[in-house]
């Protein structure tokens, strides 16, 4: 169903994991032609869009595409995440936080109405209550990434109140989703399991077997980002970013589960440098302000996002 409006939408990191299928679901509600997508390279999933080049932290090219194309909306995804974050902390601050002030001062000097920002479960950290973590708890993150995210939601509330900037975002938590490959997350073991257990019937996990993690599919994710978005100002009285639930397990619950449907599967662990990132964050997530101020509600428990992996990457792989 299309979305009758005058919105023209920028997508700034789409070729990645998140960016491909937001593309796709904001062409079916906005035509393809209201949506531009924009990242380092272009990328073969994107070729519906009106693509352009650009480096977010590249503030007057960045001002340059938003005028060209008279966009009013823009969805910010280009990040360094978790585990790529470690490898080079210092290159992950400066994208990170530039390309956040670059889009935010956007939506601060009026070029954009609406901004989206995405944070994480990485703004948590060892000190903070693993199970069931609430919105407002104690935030001692212990990476670079989790740094960066939580000192950007700090800088979105502050835009809010103080320049009156239309900013939202989700705490996302590990993402899976069979159309795009994941870039670079502590999570990321969750998706490459379903190849590898299509291809060789096996997968050596980078996590320990009883690392519980929150979970989401991408559909809900997906989902939860729009209503967000097309939820009225009013109801999005959060600024920072929303907790949100999914679903949790560790990976030998994950594995279990895929072998109801492939009995011969076989898991093995060798945790790495990634074991100790996913220890300092929860368990689980209580998102009881996302329900309650604008309904949010996931719809993937663990058996459905099993059976709709493996049935929808089987063809793929
Ligand atoms: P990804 O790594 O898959 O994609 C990021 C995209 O940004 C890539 O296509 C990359 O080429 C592009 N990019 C990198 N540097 C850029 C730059 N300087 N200018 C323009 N584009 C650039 O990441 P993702 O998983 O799609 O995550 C998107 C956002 O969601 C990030 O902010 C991430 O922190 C957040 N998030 C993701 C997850 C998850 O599980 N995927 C969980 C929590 C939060
Ligand atoms: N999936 C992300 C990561 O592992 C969480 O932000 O980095």
């Amino acid at each position: 169903m299309l979305i009758n409006t005058n919105e023209k939408i920028l997508i700034i990191g789409a070729g990645g994991q998140i960016g491909v299928e937001l593309t796709e679901n904001l062409n079916r509600l906005y035509g393809s032609n209201n949506v531009v997508v924009a990242d380092l390279k272009p990328s073969a999933a994107l070729i519906e869009n009106t693509f352009e080049q650009l480096d977010v932290m590249d503030a007057k090219r960045l001002f340059e595409v938003v005028k060209k194309h008279d966009i009013s909306q823009v969805y910010h995804l280009a990040a360094l995440l978790s585990a790529t974050g470690e490898q080079n902390p210092m290159f992950a601050w400066k994208l990170n936080m530039e390309g956040l002030f670059n889009t935010l001062d956007l939506a601060k000097e009026k070029h954009i109405a609406k901004l989206y920002w995405p944070s994480s479960i990485a703004v948590f950290g060892p000190t903070t209550p693993s199970v069931n973590t609430p919105q407002y708890t104690v935030m001692e993150p212990s990476t670079v990434y989790g740094i960066s995210k939580q000192a950007g939601e700090r800088w979105c509330e502050y835009y809010f109140h103080k320049y009156g900037v239309d900013v939202r975002g989700l705490r996302y938590p590990g993402l899976i989703g069979w159309k795009s490959a994941p870039g670079g997350g502590t999570t990321d073991y969750a998706v490459h399991i379903f190849h590898e257990a299509l291809k060789v019937n096996s997968y050596t996990s980078f996590l320990s077997e009883e690392t519980a993690l929150p979970m989401m599919h991408m559909e809900d994710a997906i989902r939860a980002t729009l209503e967000l978005m097309h939820a009225p100002a009013e109801q999005v009285k959060i600024r920072s970013s929303y907790n949100v639930s999914g679903l949790s397990f560790t990976p030998k619950e994950l594995a279990a589960e895929i072998t109801k449907h492939l009995p011969n599967f076989r898991i093995t662990y060798q945790p790495d440098f990634r074991q100790a990132i996913a220890n300092s964050w929860p368990k689980s997530i209580n998102d009881a302000e996302a329900q309650l101020h604008w309904g949010w509600k996931a719809h993937y428990d663990l058996p459905k996002l099993v059976e709709n992996m493996l049935s929808n990457l089987k063809s793929k792989v």
